[in-house]
């Protein structure tokens, strides 16, 4: 059996968006500090271009997540394997995801995030799989929206390959 990578977005395109939201997210915070987090592992890509392309004051947390569940589907469970360096404490976090699909991990970290009284929690997430919603999570700042497929590269993996690939594709199979 062997597998091709078919394009589905391009490293071109993914610079351009991530520029955008880059810009989006400088204006709406204008001079205050922000706090990115980084959930792990999908969105180190991400998240290290789009700090980048934010002008702000900011710090960078990374969050280790993993989520119970057989193979490609999430459970909602969500286990901490690595958490936050510092409190959030009256800050403004905004977590950088790489895709929402189920929407259960977001929803799950939102809740707990709740407790440690943060002053904003937003989200940015470079893609959205709309068709597989289980729970509604509101997206402050999105990529792109894709159709019901699984994808892989810029951070995202399959059984931990192809998250180095710079564009975003789609595992062909024959
Ligand atoms: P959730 O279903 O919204 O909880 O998604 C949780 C996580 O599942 C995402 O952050 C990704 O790490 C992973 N995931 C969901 N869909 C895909 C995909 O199409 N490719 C690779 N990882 C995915
Ligand atoms: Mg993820």
């Amino acid at each position: 059996m062997s597998e091709r990578i078919h394009v589905m977005i391009s490293e071109e395109q993914i610079r351009a968006r991530v520029k955008e939201l880059g810009a989006q997210i400088t204006a709406e915070y204008k001079d205050r500090p922000l706090v990115l987090v980084c959930v792990l592992k999908g969105s180190f890509v991400f998240a290290v271009d789009l700090a980048r392309a934010i002008d702000l004051p900011l710090r960078i947390e990374f969050l280790g997540v993993r989520s119970y569940g057989e193979g490609t589907e999430s459970s909602g469970v969500v286990q901490i394997t690595q958490d936050l360096s510092r409190p959030i404490a009256s800050e403004d976090i905004l977590f950088v995801e790489d895709i929402v699909d189920t929407g259960l991990t977001l929803a799950h970290l939102k809740d707990l995030f709740r407790t440690r009284q943060p002053r904003s929690v937003k989200v940015c997430s470079l893609l959205h799989k709309p068709a597989r919603a289980r729970v509604e999570v509101n997206i402050d700042y999105l990529g792109f929206t894709i159709e019901d497929k699984f994808v892989v590269g810029y951070g995202l993996d399959v059984a931990e390959k192809y998250r180095n690939l710079p564009f975003i594709g789609v595992v062909e199979r024959d």
